[in-house]
This record gives C-alpha cells, structure tokens and sequence, in this order.
C-alpha cells in the first residue's frame, strides 16, 4: 500500500452537504441473517448466525466503512442490504420504505438505486460480453430503450472512470483488460443507473498496491461528486481513515464499536477495536495502520456463538461472571461514539 493512502497527516473525510433530504436513506435495525444448515440424512443442524443484531443508519450521501475479521459476516450483511438475502429478523429501511414489502418490480426499482462494487473484478464481468454490452445490459433491464441515451451515459460514465479514450475500450472484453481496468468497468457498471448508494465490498483487496490508490481516490471523487453514499467494507484501516466519515467494527456478526473516523483512532475503547489498532503498529511506516496480525484467538463459531460478550473468550480484559454470562448493549460514550463493551456501563 503506498504512503499517499497512508498519509496520517491526512484529514478524515467530511462530506457533510446542507442540501441533503433530511433523514437517513437506509436504516438498518436489530439486523439478523441466519442460514440454515442442514446434514444429508438428518436434516435440520443449527444456524450460521452470520448477521446477529445489526443496527445503523446511513445518511445520504455519508461513507461509512466496516472493518473486521474474515468471516464476521460482512458480506452476508451487505448482499442483505442489496436484498439478496431475506432477513430473518429485523429491518432494512430504504427511504422510509422497508425492503420486506417491496415486490419483484419494486425490487428492481430499488437495484437500481445501488450501486454494487464487488472484490474480484475479473469474476464480476461476464466473460463473453464487451464493455459496451456489459455496460447497456442495466439499463436495456431498467428500461432505457433509446439507444442514443444510452450510449450518452457510457460515455459519461467511462469517462468519469478514466477510460478513454473510450473507443478504445468499449469493444473489449474483460480478459483483454487489466484487474485496475476491470475494476472501473465494475464501477462504471455501478454508476451507469446513477445510484443513490454505492456497496463496495474489499474492492481493491485483489488488485496491486499502485492501482489501490487510484480506484480509492476513484472512488471517493464519485462519492463527492455525485453525493453518493457508500459503504466500504475493508480489512484494511488505513484507507478507512481516507475513506469515510464513520467506523463500524463488525464481530461475530455484530457491530461492536461505531465513531466517527477521528473518535475511532483517538480513542477506541471495545477491546477488540483496540487489538485490531494494536495489531497494526507496525513500525514500517508503509504498513503503518495496516493490520496484518489480528487479535490473538480464533474468532468465534457463528453455528455456536459463546454465551455472554462473543469477544469473551479473546479479551484480555474480560469481568468474571459477568462478560461470559450477559451480552453487553451499546453503551453511549460521546455523541456519535458507542461501544457494546460492560466496561462502558
Ligand atoms: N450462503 C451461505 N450459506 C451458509 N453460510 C454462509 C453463507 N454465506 C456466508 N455464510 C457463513 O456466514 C459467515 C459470515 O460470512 P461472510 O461471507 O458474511 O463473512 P465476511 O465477513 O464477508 O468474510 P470475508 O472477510 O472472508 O469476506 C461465515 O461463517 C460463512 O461461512
Ligand atoms: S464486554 Fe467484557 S469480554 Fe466483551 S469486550 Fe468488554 S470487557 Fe471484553
Ligand atoms: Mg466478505
């Protein structure tokens, strides 16, 4: 990752525009999203919790990123969010509408109003279509009949991915693309319906340190300039700092810590927050805010989550008899600053 992503001197981002509607565009509340497992010949085996109790909400046109461990169940979160999964319990409210109700037309409507960034690009094309086609394809399924407006919007929207000239590209197919030019393709496939909201999920996990930089610059100058908002779920904190406004950190399929970026590194205070920011003080000024190392422990079974703090098991600072026994609530620290931790009570 280069040092330009990783400038500590660099403010958070603040997006905060006096012209926004009022009131959150998602609001997501006391999430759940549990697969079943079932065993060949015995049926039903327990659940994978992998979303269990999420709340947030998303302002317009805010960034918000998600941090944590492999398997937390990020993914699972957004692909609900993009109304690929049914919750089990709970709400995703988008402009005060929740997404339970919508039928398979509404559904489409609300696609359309995301935008969908994924972490392999080249797995995210489809292999036998061209730019232009992979680019139409959205907007011939929404309803843009006149070719003319169509290829209006490739053209803005390629540019404004920095793909031009574009004759040179939109014959292309994606295996005649680099993975930094595939990936503005995806974005571009994300902005051609001119979104309300972006999800982009590790997207630039899969590509070089170089082209990093640029997709997230990329990215966050179509945020501004679009007034878009985002969620940017991501193993790495350094470019969170860049990136977004606020911080969630997910574990075990909870949010365990939300702040504003600066709340977050001036002050985190679940402890799993702080091992992950322990686990970057990498003293490679490159890698710095990097966390290569988790926490020591395996994160916990979703099929049988621990009893109490699911971070019981791991934290160094657990209260015996009460952490293994209660789940601790959101405890309010400082306006927009909450921690799901018995040591805030
Ligand atoms: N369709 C599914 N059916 C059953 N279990 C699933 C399904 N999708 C995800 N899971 C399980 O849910 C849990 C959370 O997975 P998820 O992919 O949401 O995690 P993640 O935080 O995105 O991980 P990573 O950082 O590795 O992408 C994992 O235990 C995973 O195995
Ligand atoms: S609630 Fe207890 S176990 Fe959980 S993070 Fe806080 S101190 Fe640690
Ligand atoms: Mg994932």
């Amino acid at each position: 990752m280069s040092a330009e992503i990783l400038d500590t001197t660099a403010q958070p981002a603040s997006n905060l525009d006096m012209t926004r509607p009022s009131g959150p565009l998602l609001s997501i509340k006391n999430l759940h999203v549990w697969f079943e497992l079932r065993r060949f010949g015995f049926g039903h085996a327990g659940y994978v919790r992998a979303v269990d109790g999420v709340t947030f909400d998303l302002d317009y046109g805010e960034a918000i990123a998600i941090v944590g461990e492999s398997g937390c169940g990020k993914s699972t979160l957004m692909k609900t969010i993009l109304g690929l999964y049914p919750p089990t319990d709970g709400t995703v409210v988008f402009e005060d509408e929740d997404l339970s109700d919508f039928n398979p037309r509404k559904l489409q409507w609300y696609r359309s109003q995301l935008g969908y960034v994924q972490q392999d690009p080249y797995g995210a094309l489809p292999p036998f279509m061209n730019v232009e086609h992979i680019l139409s394809e959205p907007m011939i399924i929404n309803g843009i009949k006149d070719k003319a407006e169509r290829r209006e919007r490739i053209e803005k929207v390629m540019t404004e991915v920095k793909m031009t000239p574009i004759s040179d590209f939109v014959n292309k197919f994606p295996h005649m693309l680099s993975g930094g030019q595939q990936q503005r393709i995806v974005i571009a496939r994300a902005m051609i319906l001119e979104p309300k909201m972006i999800v982009a999920d590790e997207p630039v996990s899969m590509l070089d340190a170089s082209v990093r930089v640029e997709i997230l610059k990329l990215l966050r100058g179509l945020q501004e300039s679009h007034n878009l908002a985002v969620i940017y779920i991501t193993h790495d904190l350094s470019t969170v700092r860049y990136f977004s406004e606020r911080i969630f950190v997910m574990y075990a399929g909870n949010l365990v810590e939300k702040a504003s970026v600066m709340q977050l590194l001036d002050n985190p205070s679940h402890p799993y927050t702080q091992a992950l920011l322990t686990g970057t003080s990498d003293p490679d000024y490159n890698n710095a805010l990097t966390y290569k190392e988790v926490p020591p422990g395996e994160p916990p079974s979703l099929i049988n989550p621990p009893p109490g703090c699911r971070f019981h098991p791991r934290c160094a600072q657990a209260i015996e008899g009460l952490c293994e026994v209660k789940d601790p609530p959101d405890f309010d620290l400082e306006p927009g600053h909450q921690s799901a931790c018995w040591l805030h009570e």
